[in-house]
């Protein structure tokens, strides 16, 4: 697998790990990847690039099936810079169908439910649905999609797509908003709401994502595109609420902000064919965010030491004016 030191893949790869699976992981460690995050897993690590072809065959030489997390995964991150998304998302999953169609591994490719863009209340995408991106993070996923999907079709590897909702749980890199919010909260720092705080998110616990994830790894067809979402669609504002109240900390912190450009509004996805193989989520926000905050609260070493470095460039980057 790839990207297993980043915040899904970790999870993935422990879960591989204790049902007794041997598992090589190959990650490039760019700032989001963490070799804390596999503490206490064993699987073999690759320290390489999914887009150097060398890379991969060397960390794929045994492996039967591959699975790809790896990925500039930041939508904010797309709209400063978009170019690096296009290399690994991309070009970086064409990489990988080589390697697949070479070996004839199974192969699933981890996507996200962005690729169908917002849609209205009331609406919900299915597998069928057109792409409709709206930023450079999901046009790469999207264009990493196509690839997978047009070497089913083309060379008849046997590979599927997951596209997951917005997922939650420990270990996720503190620039998506639920770590941001509660780690500044837990330091008194500010909450920068983009807009009127009215987008709606489909919110899934990282455990649910993986174990979805496996099931389209052990029974998805090939060519076949599967949602996986949690089905609980709560509005930003909503979600801010909770963590001030999960936090302890005072509501005068929330600040709304100037909006992320394009920010799409809503989404949410229609299920129906993964649960027809057997999967439905089992934890709620009502469960989860509560033992996220927990877990956040009681590992201040694993976010403190993220929160300088390269971190610090980023946040003045994408709030310091939001914030005045
Ligand atoms: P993450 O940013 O936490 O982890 C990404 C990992 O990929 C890191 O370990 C990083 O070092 C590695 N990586 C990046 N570029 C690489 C390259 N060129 N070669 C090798 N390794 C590289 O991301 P995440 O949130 O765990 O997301 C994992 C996957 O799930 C992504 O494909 C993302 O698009 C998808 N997804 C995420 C969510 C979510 O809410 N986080 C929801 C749906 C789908
Ligand atoms: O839907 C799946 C996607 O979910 C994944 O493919 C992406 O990898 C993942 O990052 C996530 O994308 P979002 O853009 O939805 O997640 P993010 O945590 O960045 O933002 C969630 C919502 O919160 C979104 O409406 C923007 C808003 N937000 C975010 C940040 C970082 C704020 O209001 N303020 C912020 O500072």
């Amino acid at each position: 697998m790839t990207g297993g030191a980043g915040f899904i893949g970790s999870h993935f790869a422990r879960r591989l790990f204790e049902r007794g699976d041997e598992v090589v992981v190959l990650d490039k460690l760019t700032y989001s990847g963490n070799r804390a995050n596999l503490e206490g897993c064993d699987v073999e690590f690759v320290h390489g690039d999914i887009c150097d072809p060398e890379a991969v065959a060397a960390a794929g030489a045994r492996c039967g099936a591959g699975v790809n997390f790896a990925a500039e995964s930041h939508v904010d991150r797309s709209i400063l810079g978009p170019a690096e998304f296009i290399r690994t998302d991309v070009l970086g999953t064409q990489v990988l169908l080589e390697w697949v169609r070479e070996t004839g591994a199974r192969f699933v490719q981890v996507s996200t439910d962005e690729v169908y863009g917002d849609v209205p209340r009331g609406v919900s995408s299915s597998e069928d649905d057109p792409v409709r991106p709206s930023s450079p993070y999901s046009a790469s996923k999207a264009g990493g999609d196509l690839q997978v999907l047009a070497y089913v079709r083309t060379f008849g590897v046997n590979a599927s797509v997951t596209r997951g909702s917005n997922t939650y749980g420990p270990n996720q890199y503190p620039e998506k908003v639920i770590p941001l919010f509660v780690t500044n909260a837990l330091d008194g720092e500010p909450l920068p709401l983009y807009g009127d705080g009215r987008q709606v998110r489909d919110w899934m616990h990282v455990d649910d994502h993986c174990a979805g994830i496996e099931l389209v790894l052990e029974r998805g067809g090939p060519g076949e595109v599967y949602n996986v979402g949690g089905g609980e669609e709560v509005e930003n504002r909503e979600l801010t609420r909770r963590i001030l109240e999960l936090t302890g900390a005072d509501g005068s912190l929330v600040r709304p902000v100037a909006d992320r450009p394009g920010h799409d509004r809503r989404y949410a996805v229609d299920t129906r064919k993964l649960r027809e193989l057997g999967w439905a989520p089992t934890r709620t926000l009502a469960d989860g965010l509560p033992e996220t905050v927990a877990w956040y609260r009681a590992n201040r070493d694993w976010w403190e030491p993220i929160k300088s470095g390269e971190y610090r460039q980023f946040y003045e980057r994408q709030y310091a004016e939001r914030l005045g």
